[in-house]
């Protein structure tokens, strides 16, 4: 059976949490394949809100299998806090709970890492989670890092010292003011290690390539969004992981013949947390409103979220990087009430009219050539049919269908489970 993804196209945070969760019915194993705890994917269902960082977004089904991949960074201390978390249910959630051998592990002194390395760059900071990403992916690289197979060797702490006795040495030579308490930190982690190591390791292309032979449906979860790719992202202000349809392969190990559907979700304006450039920001009151309707405050850190126009240049890349075969569109609801909507359809680049994305999008370099479209205003929240949606809202769909040339499939219409509309 193929495997279908789920991915982000803009700067993350366009609600794959939630479609995951609804669309995890359908599927026996919930792959997730890049990323950390930088993510921060929300699900909401029986008026409660949960929060998820390295758990893949189906865990509150008892049908599917949950599986942390290879491709994953994984922080046993925030782990640990996510169990803790679910543990109120009263459910074991960890029987359907599967992590790669092959993940990395973010140490304390990754993040601490992270820490010095922004504090160094000043304004120029990249706005990292603090999670301590790009650190772990730099070791991982450098063929340095402790993966979650490590922790069964008996000689991994001897490993683990090393490394955080040169990530000390690395954080003298930023010269920046630090202050920390490793012997602190390295108590919550090895606490927490132990924690992780009561959950089942596995070899996990293994277990994928025989779920595939026996018809498993697997769908694989991305992490942040296709505008923060390592390599096709707006580089240095992405994150340190292929968020695209790519690093499903890589970050799984599942063949590229194998990939079925890519679904891609978007939110029917643009936020973004974090530096870097950002053509279609709004400064003025549209902002504020798509800011404050739309409660965009990261996940993660609680920082608010940069908001602007939708921005048809960078999701029409986004799609074609992906191979996207479905859209799904987030939060249309947040937009009821605007009197005008404006989408971005091309650049003005360095004088000329352009239509893809240029290798530089900074400010002085691009403005936004924008299409104006009629508002609606209806409030969509209570709605659970494609009849029902209102005719500005479907001209907004069809205008973006096809400028995109891949079907809309998905409106959702509020954060909770339920207000999900098929199309
Ligand atoms: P993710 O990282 O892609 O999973 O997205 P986040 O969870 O970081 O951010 C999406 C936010 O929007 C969360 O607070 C969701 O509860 C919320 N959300 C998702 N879909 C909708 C929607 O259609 N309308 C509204 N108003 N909120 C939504
Ligand atoms: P989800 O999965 C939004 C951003 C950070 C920063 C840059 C690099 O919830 O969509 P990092 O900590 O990865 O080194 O930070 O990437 N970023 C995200 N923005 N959603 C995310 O994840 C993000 N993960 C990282 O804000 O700009
Ligand atoms: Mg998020």
């Amino acid at each position: 059976m193929a495997v279908d993804l789920l991915l982000g196209l803009q700067w993350g945070d366009e609600g794959k949490g939630k479609i995951v969760d609804v669309l995890t019915k359908n599927y026996d194993i919930i792959a997730r394949f890049q990323g950390g705890p930088n993510a921060g994917h929300t699900l909401e269902f029986d008026g409660i809100k949960h929060v998820l960082h390295t758990i893949p977004s189906g865990i509150f089904h008892d049908n599917a299998v949950n599986l942390v991949g290879n491709g994953v960074v994984i922080d046993p201390v925030i782990f640990k806090k996510e169990l803790d978390n679910l543990a109120k249910f009263n459910r074991d959630f960890t029987k359907n709970l599967l992590i790669s051998r092959k993940a990395h592990l973010i140490l304390p002194t990754h993040r601490l890492l992270d820490a010095a390395s922004e504090a160094s760059k000043g304004k120029a900071k990249i706005g990292s989670t603090l999670k301590g990403i790009g650190p772990t992916y730099m070791d991982k690289t450098g063929r340095n890092g402790i993966r979650v197979g490590d922790l069964e060797l008996s000689n991994w702490q001897d490993k683990y010292r090393n490394l955080a006795n040169k990530h000390e040495a690395m954080i003298d030579f930023y010269n920046v003011d630090l202050q920390y308490n490793l012997a602190e930190l390295e108590a919550e982690f090895f606490e927490a290690i132990e924690v992780l190591k009561t959950l089942q390791f596995i070899d996990s292309e293994e277990y994928l390539h025989q779920a595939q032979k026996n018809n498993k449906t697997i769908l694989a979860e991305g992490a942040q969004g296709s505008l923060l790719d390592i390599d096709f992202g707006t580089y240095p202000f992405v994150t340190s992981s292929n968020t695209t349809a790519a690093g499903a392969c890589t970050g799984l190990g599942v063949a590229p013949g194998a990939i079925n559907e890519v679904f891609g979700i978007f939110k029917a304006y643009t936020t973004r947390v974090g530096s870097g450039p950002f053509p279609t920001e709004l400064f003025d009151s549209y902002g504020e409103t798509m800011g404050r309707v739309g409660n965009e405050f990261g996940a993660t850190t609680g920082r608010p979220r940069r908001c602007g126009w939708l921005d048809l240049v960078a999701l029409k890349y986004a799609v074609q990087v992906n191979g996207v075969t479905q859209l799904m569109m987030m939060k249309g609801d947040v937009l009821s009430g605007f009197d005008k909507l404006k989408v971005c359809t091309a650049y003005n680049y360095k004088g000329e009219k352009i239509t893809h994305l240029p290798y530089n999008i900074e400010a002085e370099n691009v403005t936004p050539i924008y299409t104006e479209m009629e508002g609606w205003k209806e409030d969509l929240t209570k709605m659970n049919d494609a009849s029902q949606l209102p005719k500005a809202l479907n001209n907004y769909i069809a205008f973006l269908e096809k400028e995109l040339e891949v079907p809309i499939k998905i409106v959702s219409v509020g954060p909770d489970r339920t207000q999900t509309i098929h199309r």
